[in-house]
């Protein structure tokens, strides 16, 4: 990200810079890579380092089951959260698997209530806001959101999540074992966006002013998921003496930040493009692609919807979360879905959807895409919301019963 800067900061960096009261404030510099890559200068009121207690915490059920016998899938994410269940349930503490790998983990949550105070330390969270409001408050200060966000968290940013209003706060939620980071190759040698990338540095809304709590001195718990010396995910809840929010001003590149997905200008040609040029983020292992409403190919004799494909190296999750999707008529798949399409299967279009696709100018449909480099298990909200059947659409029929 671009260099920012927020609320009281001294002019040179690791000097001393003092409260109106004398106190001096505490430096802290969050930096990736070991201070190798992108970092932020934060100035706290009280000792960041500070904690009282400390107890491990279980971050929900991370069961992963193979995906065998190998078979794309259609997985309806609504029906994880059946009924008014999401008044109770939080968008941190309250997601349920939907799919992993030693990379990335996908889940989903339905939510109407403030969760705890969290921080992630194993990567950064992508977390796609698929309806509802809310706000999220940071140590790097408050990010309004609002459904179509993408909310972009660096590991380690101790923060909460904040539905507001009378719906629910949808939420898919990506969360990486790495960063996540626009492609490198929208970027310049030197970290400009690029006149050929599909956004720039005017789509990204990072904090605006800093964010410090009413009541300073209270103890209060911090939940941090964090890896376990064997490479799975696992957690700590802590008890610090002073609320985290307590900084007064920050400097640096690197921080929270949203992207609309509407701020994403489509790339389209004469012929149809492959999926990377909807790609909008990237992580260790995956990518994150966008297919956004746009005007579709225009050579007089082209097919809109993609041919059949083969993912030799990545399985596929495409999430639908708005508009029609044409290639996928006929499968059962809607609003809230998932398809998986796995590496070792060949997918395209259902039955009948080339034909009806052509001579369309124009495809009103919605759909983040996570393509991952090695497979994906299925979570437990994976097991529960699998429909069974999607494997069998394109054959019209499956095994006797
Ligand atoms: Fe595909």
């Amino acid at each position: 990200m671009y260099y920012r800067r927020v609320g009281d900061v001294p002019p040179k960096r690791h000097t001393q810079h003092r409260h109106s009261s004398g106190a001096l404030h505490a430096e802290e510099v969050m930096g990736e890579e070991g201070f190798s890559s992108d970092s932020s200068i934060l100035y706290h009121l009280a000792i960041p380092s500070a904690i009282v207690d400390a107890t491990p915490w279980t971050p929900g059920d991370l069961t992963t089951t193979t995906n065998q016998p190998l078979l794309p899938r259609h997985l309806d994410l609504h029906g994880l959260f059946p009924g008014q269940e999401w008044k109770a349930a939080d968008p941190v503490t309250s997601r349920r698997l939907v799919l992993g790998n030693a990379d990335v983990r996908i889940s989903y949550v339905v939510a109407g209530e403030t969760s705890p105070l969290y921080r992630n330390a194993v990567g950064d969270e992508c977390v796609y806001v698929e309806s509802g409001q809310g706000v999220v408050e940071t140590v790097f200060g408050t990010l309004p959101v609002t459904g179509g966000d993408y909310v972009l968290l660096p590991r380690a940013t101790t923060h909460r999540w904040l539905p507001r209003g009378d719906e629910p706060l949808r939420c898919y939620v990506i969360e990486a074992n790495s960063h996540i980071a626009p492609p490198a190759r929208y970027l310049s040698r030197y970290g400009q966006f690029l006149e050929t990338a599909p956004y720039c540095e005017r789509d990204i809304q990072g904090p605006d002013g800093p964010l410090v709590a009413d009541e300073l001195h209270a103890d209060v718990e911090v939940f941090v998921k964090h890896r376990d010396s064997r490479g799975g995910v696992t957690g700590t809840r802590y008890v610090v003496p002073t609320h985290p929010f307590d900084v007064v001003g920050w400097d640096g590149c690197l921080y929270p930040y949203t992207f609309a997905v509407a701020d994403f200008e489509p790339i389209t040609g004469r012929v149809h493009q492959p999926p990377p040029v909807h790609q909008v983020f990237e992580g260790a292992g995956f990518v994150i692609c966008n297919f956004v409403p746009r005007k579709v190919d225009y050579h007089p004799l082209s097919v809109p919807v993609p041919y059949y494909h083969s993912n030799v190296d990545s399985d596929e999750v495409m999430f639908y979360c708005g508009g029609d999707y044409e290639a996928r008529k006929g499968s059962g798949i809607g609003q809230g879905s998932v398809s998986l399409h796995p590496g070792g299967h060949s997918h395209g279009p259902q039955p009948g959807a080339v034909e009806r696709s052509l001579g369309a100018e124009s495809f009103d449909e919605l759909a983040v895409m996570v393509d991952t480099f090695r497979p994906l298990d299925l979570g437990e909200g994976g097991v529960a919301s699998d429909d069974g059947r999607y494997a069998w659409t394109w054959a019209g029929r499956g095994p006797a019963q």
